[in-house]
């Protein structure tokens, strides 16, 4: 199957605000594809319909061949859809390893047992190794964005969301975070990822562009750079950021 995830006319209002008017998309198994918008295209709200955290008003989202419209939050993160945060929020009161282990016994439904040697394995793949045993509050930003990805991969995902993992690092950062994502996708892991940085959308596999709460085009990043409706939202968007 190529397809691992598809949704047709998503849509979604919070009382008079429609945060998503009609979406869709499909998304290729392996492939890294990056979504891009203007702030409140409804991006963050897709991914919260994916996750199953609020119910859909219309459409349907099927994941690994089966309509999940309906799964609750846990059936689906079984299932192997993984997800990060825009605004990181690790237990801080834990250490990095018992972060990593309340994602895997929690959200992945395992045993430690069952998980311990491949937490091992995704704390080295993370460069956190090093500090396991500290309290996630005391890791600099750079660190708490590979202990979000950490956290995500110790579900055991199949799909992994990143919603603006890389924001708010300085470039050489987020170039590292950027070949972390790299490095997760050749593991097996199919990513779909929020970013606003244009130099790493350009780099991934296919762009999903949103405005308005509608899918505009899903291409190839050339091809979705270059089209008219793209560029005029863009250019919409940073002059209003400009004034
Ligand atoms: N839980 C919510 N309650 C009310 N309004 C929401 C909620 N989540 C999102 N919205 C609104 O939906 C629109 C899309 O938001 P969001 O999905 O966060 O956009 P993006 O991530 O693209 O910046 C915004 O107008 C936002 O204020
Ligand atoms: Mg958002």
């Amino acid at each position: 199957m190529n397809e691992i995830l598809a949704t047709k006319h998503l849509s979604k209002s919070f009382g008079r605000v429609q945060a998503v008017a009609d979406v869709s998309f499909a998304v290729r198994k392996g492939e890294l594809l990056g979504v891009i918008g203007p702030n409140g295209a409804g991006k963050t709200s897709v991914f919260n319909l994916l996750t199953g955290v609020y119910p859909i008003d219309n459409g349907t989202i099927s994941f690994q061949g089966q309509d999940i419209t309906h799964m609750p939050v846990a059936g689906r993160s079984t299932m192997g859809l993984g997800r990060t945060f825009q605004i990181p929020r690790p237990f801080t009161g834990m250490t990095v390893y018992e972060n990593l282990l309340v994602a895997a016994t929690f959200a992945g439904g395992r045993k430690e047992r069952e998980c311990r040697d491949e937490l091992s394995e995704i704390l080295k793949l993370t460069h956190l190794w090093n500090y396991r045993n500290n309290f996630a509050r005391s890791l600099p930003l750079l660190d708490r964005k590979r202990l979000e990805l950490a956290r995500g991969l110790a579900t055991d995902p199949q799909l992994l969301l990143l919603d603006e993992i890389a924001g708010g690092l300085t470039e050489a950062e987020a170039a590292e975070v950027f070949n972390l994502i790299k490095a997760i996708q050749h593991r097996g892991v199919t990513i779909v990822w929020i970013e606003h940085i244009m130099s790493m959308m350009e780099a991934t596999d296919r762009l999903l562009a949103l405005a308005q709460g509608n899918s505009i085009i899903c291409d190839t990043p050339k091809v979705v750079l270059n089209d008219p409706q793209v560029l005029e939202f863009y250019l919409g968007w940073s002059k209003k950021h400009e004034q």
